[in-house]
């Protein structure tokens, strides 16, 4: 079934059901300053979540065109995308639990009016109850009386089960839908044995079902809403990959024509490389077309950066100069029909993306004379790559490509530590924006840095000394920490995280930087990565009043922020296995 059908199928399952469809609010949120980008379905009905009146009625459905940047550095792999179109019914204090699970299995399952998937393959969980709500009896009753075995239904608590656009507005508990790609099957399995397979991506998430009927403030549930809603969210890209019978989203129709011409253009072959730039295009189209045009602020950044990494994986591959405008065409003519707002905005997006890719290819050359220039003193300093960053939109990966090649001595903690010196000359901050480049905002970036110890602190706090870090990689989004552990984590063990980071943070801690020699740097207790080779004297972070009592110390070049306290609120938004007997957590800074 091609995605086009998807589509149809769904809007007219809904439409049969007293459903009217409402059009795509557009990617850019109006009157709403605390997300950049629309990213559910739901956003545009809060208002009416809430409990005023929506013209068109009590039943609606939509497919909404939603953006996530969380992940961007992930796109490449098998499902991250930025771009994603929502498939999603509401009912607005109108029909409930029962009417919302039995569409959902009859639009899933039924061959004729719906997607025909294998009930066999199906698997739910359902909300295992708190303080705040109980225990998700009836919608697993529900689930029963359509048809799924009762061992096919797991109860899972609100870090599973419960969702909410952010701290504040309408919430509730979830009924999600998961659906089996292994090629014999999964059968009867036990609840670990699920946990395992989602971990695996042996099942994969298609649709949730909320159950809006609570309401948030300032991150807490207090207490009912005037009415009981339902809000649904089904990820076309996925629903495609699993009807199409494909283990990755590029495979389906909405990537194949795209990544085809890519690769036809391509001088060599990269998969990832390929996907980056087939996803970030298309991200950029639809935002160009919904009006965010690239800039260094807020949302055109995104839309500059997500064309620069384009550019950057077209070159990787040698697609001609000057491809993207041809590819972005390839889009608009594959989506325009569906999305008219893309044919109309046509000459604006082939004009900005051709603009842009020029942009970025005068500021790279600019950068690589000024590169050549250094180069030919045998070394690259932290300072002349910082300034090659931040005047000449050279992401720092370029230059140590470019280095290397070059047999130069760079060392990119340098980097880093000119980045600070820099922060400390011009205080400027958030305000300071850098003339391009992928870098993305630096203060963000520092403030992670110290998240991201505050983390491994509290994991040892709460998993033991064993956990070692695998790894790291901080955007301005997010971060990611790589370590040690065998088994997942329990939902407590991650709130307890959480509150030890949020405690460290509002403790007002200072966080302070000693250069030691080696011996006694290790001598302090500090952690540090054992195959990492460190000189004789080490530069060392540690959170806390001394070195001697502080509560985190690791060996690091910086830069980090001054107190914590300047972090914010920590939150974790993933914990994942990512291969065996290794954790990665995603966490982000509110
Ligand atoms: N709003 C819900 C989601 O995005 C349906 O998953």
């Amino acid at each position: 079934m091609n995605a086009n059908e998807i589509r149809d199928r769904f809007l007219k399952f809904f439409t049969d059901r007293g459903h009217a469809i409402i059009p795509s609010a557009s990617l850019l949120p109006i009157n709403d300053s605390s997300v950049l980008f629309n990213t559910a379905g739901m956003q545009q009905l809060t208002p009416y979540l809430l409990g005023q009146s929506h013209p068109k009625g009590q039943r609606l459905a939509s497919i909404q065109k939603c953006v996530r940047t969380t992940d961007i550095e992930d796109v490449g792999d098998n499902s991250h995308l930025t771009f994603f179109q929502m498939l999603g019914n509401w009912s607005l204090g109108d029909y409930f639990k029962a009417e919302a699970i039995k569409w959902s299995w009859e639009l899933l399952t039924d061959k004729n009016e719906g997607f025909g998937l294998d009930p066999q393959r199906l698997y739910i969980t359902v909300f295992a109850g708190d303080a705040d709500a109980p225990r998700d009896e009836e919608s697993a009753q529900i689930w029963q009386s359509v048809g799924v075995p009762a061992n096919h239904i797991f109860y899972l608590p609100k870090a599973n089960n419960w969702w909410s656009p952010g701290d504040n507005g309408p919430c509730g508990p979830d009924t999600e839908m998961f659906y089996d790609v292994t090629p014999a099957g999964l059968g009867d399995i036990s609840l670990e044995q699920y946990q395992s397979a989602d971990g695996r991506r042996d099942v994969i998430e298609i649709w949730n079902d909320v159950f809006m009927e609570y309401e948030k403030k300032d991150g807490r549930v207090i207490g009912k809403l005037s009415q009981k809603n339902v809000d649904t969210g089904a990820g076309l890209e996925r629903l495609a990959m699993v009807l199409q019978n494909k283990n990755n989203v590029y495979e389906t129709d909405l990537f194949v024509p795209l990544i085809t011409t890519i690769k036809g253009l391509a001088k060599k072959s990269d998969l990832s490389a390929e996907r980056i730039i087939a996803d970030h295009l298309r991200s950029a189209v639809f935002l160009i077309a919904d009006g965010a045009l690239p800039t260094n602020t807020d949302r055109g950044y995104v839309v500059r950066r997500l064309l620069r990494r384009a550019v950057r994986f077209a070159d990787l591959l040698g697609l001609p100069a000057d491809s993207l405008k041809n590819l972005a065409k390839q889009i608009i003519d594959q989506y325009g029909d569906f999305y008219t707002e893309l044919k109309t905005g046509e000459n604006k997006i082939i004009e900005e993306i051709k603009k842009e890719e020029q942009k970025f290819r005068q500021t790279l050359e600019k950068g690589l004379r000024e590169f050549n220039r250094l180069a030919e003193q045998g070394n690259l300093s932290g300072d002349q790559a910082f300034t090659l960053f931040s005047s000449y939109g050279f992401p720092l990966e370029l230059t140590k490509e470019l280095a290397s090649e070059k047999g130069l001595n760079f060392n990119d903690a340098d980097f880093a530590v000119a980045m600070t010196n820099h922060q400390a000359l011009s205080k400027s901050g958030a305000e300071q924006k850098f003339t391009g480049g992928l870098g993305g905002n630096s203060e963000q970036i520092v403030k992670y840095h110290t998240a991201t110890h505050l983390l491994q602190s509290a994991l040892k706090e709460v998993l033991g000394a064993s956990i070692a870090q695998k790894g790291s990689n901080i955007t301005d989004e997010r971060l990611r920490f790589d370590f040690a552990c065998e088994t997942k984590m329990t939902d407590d063990q991650k709130l307890a995280v959480e509150k030890i980071v949020n405690e460290k943070i509002q403790a007002r801690l200072p966080v302070q930087q000693v250069i030691l020699p080696k011996i006694e740097a290790e001598k302090s207790g500090a952690t540090h990565l054992f195959n990492e080779k460190y000189g004789d004297e080490v530069s060392v972070y540690f959170i806390g009043d001394n070195l001697a009592e502080a509560w985190s110390k690791e060996f690091c070049g910086g830069p980090h922020v001054e107190n914590t306290i300047e972090l914010g609120h920590f939150k974790i938004t993933k914990e994942e296995a990512i291969s065996a007997g290794v954790r990665r957590i995603k966490a982000v800074l509110e």
